[in-house]
């Protein structure tokens, strides 16, 4: 396996502190916040999938998937806390998204639209080069089918991936105003809105408190990472008490430089909001290229293996496209030694079970 500056910062001595001790600030709690999610997300440990990876460390997760009641929740309805307060605020009329045919950010974004009352215009670009003879199911099952329940206008676009601002919803925007509404525009994965990573500075803060519970700390946090703003928020919140280097993120997109440079520019910025007075910079960005390929969307054999591996042993879940390539990455940093043995390691389960049912084809056989 080729070695990535992830795996070789892993193989650094490791050190032998189990307590990470807080000493910088993060001042969250000037930024308005409405609660979407229940509450903090339940972790649970992992322990046949961990007896499975030879024991050597213990792996627990944080579930995202399970955040909220509005459509299944996820790590975007983490990050929309922060925003939906301005889209008040300001009297906005609709809340326009993009994302691929199988977005979890579109799906969580009309529920959200739907919940506050708000109407939903969502542009869903043809982001994955799925197969063809699939489209049986593809844009009409899964994410999508569950945005067109939830009242959102659903266009399809037919421009390609891209992790950046896109002038599809420019124009989804401007048939808004042109109807007399007020658009409240939401990026991609929430990313490139200035707040879209503090709802992941919070998730660090809410492991805080866990931690406080179990009466020890977590080693590691593998989070996967494509748009970039859960991994940045990630960052800065673990920043906090010198963990910025235990967050590692594996990429999905099989892009990982633009990855690597989007989760930077977010994290910088955020640091600067949440006054966390610490410098931080390219190199405490962890991110693993390993795992994402083929294609953004598309899995590979090692994806489909630890979906079935983790459904088989734990009951859980994950999906072809972000969770089922972070669980696979996970899996291969213990059971090879990349994460040292006796780790604790906390895995985040951001969501996007329901784009399963899209990919259905590559499961017949279970
Ligand atoms: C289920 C799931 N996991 C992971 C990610 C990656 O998060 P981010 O886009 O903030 O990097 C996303 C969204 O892109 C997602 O929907």
């Amino acid at each position: 396996m080729k070695t990535t500056p992830l795996a070789s910062a892993l193989r650094r001595p490791y050190s032998t502190a189990t307590t990470y001790p807080r000493s910088y600030s993060l001042a969250l709690s000037k930024f308005p916040r409405y609660q979407l999610t229940f509450g903090p997300s339940p972790i649970h440990p992992l322990k046949r999938l961990s007896a499975h990876l030879g024991s050597k460390c213990e792996i627990w997760a944080k579930r995202e998937d399970c955040n909220s009641g509005l459509a299944f929740g996820g790590n975007k309805t983490r990050k929309l806390e922060y925003l939906v307060p301005e889209a008040i605020a300001g009297k906005y009329t609709h809340l326009i998204s993009v994302g691929g045919i199988q977005s979890n950010q579109t799906r969580q974004v009309a529920a959200v639209a739907a919940h506050l009352g708000l109407k939903c215009v969502l542009v869903q670009e043809d982001w994955v080069n799925y197969d063809r003879s699939n489209e049986i199911v593809y844009d009409k099952a899964g994410n999508i089918q569950l945005s067109r329940i939830l009242g959102a206008d659903v266009r399809l676009d037919s421009s390609g991936f891209d992790i950046g601002i896109r002038p599809s919803w420019e124009d989804a925007m401007k048939s808004v105003e042109a109807e007399g509404g007020k658009p409240f525009p939401i990026p991609a994965g929430c990313s490139m809105h200035p707040l879209g990573a503090l709802g992941f500075v919070r998730f660090a803060e809410e492991v805080r408190e866990q931690e406080k519970e179990l009466g020890w700390q977590f080693d590691y946090i593998v989070v996967c990472a494509v748009t970039g703003s859960t991994m940045a928020g990630m960052v800065v919140g673990f920043a906090a008490d010198g963990r910025e280097r235990r967050v590692l993120g594996i990429d999905a997109s099989a892009k990982v430089n633009a990855t690597h440079k989007q989760v930077t520019e977010i994290m910088q910025n955020t640091s600067k909001l949440v006054e966390l007075g610490k410098q931080l910079t390219a190199e405490d960005v962890l991110t693993d290229a390993r795992f994402g390929g083929p294609e953004y969307g598309l899995p590979n054999d090692g994806t489909l293996d630890a979906i079935r591996t983790c459904a088989r042993l734990e009951g859980m879940l994950t999906d072809p496209v972000y969770e089922g390539k972070s669980l696979h990455g996970m899996m291969e940093l213990v059971s090879q030694g990349d994460i040292p043995e006796g780790s604790r390691v906390l895995y985040a389960h951001l969501g996007g079970v329901p784009a399963l049912s899209a990919y259905s084809h590559m499961f017949r056989a279970g």
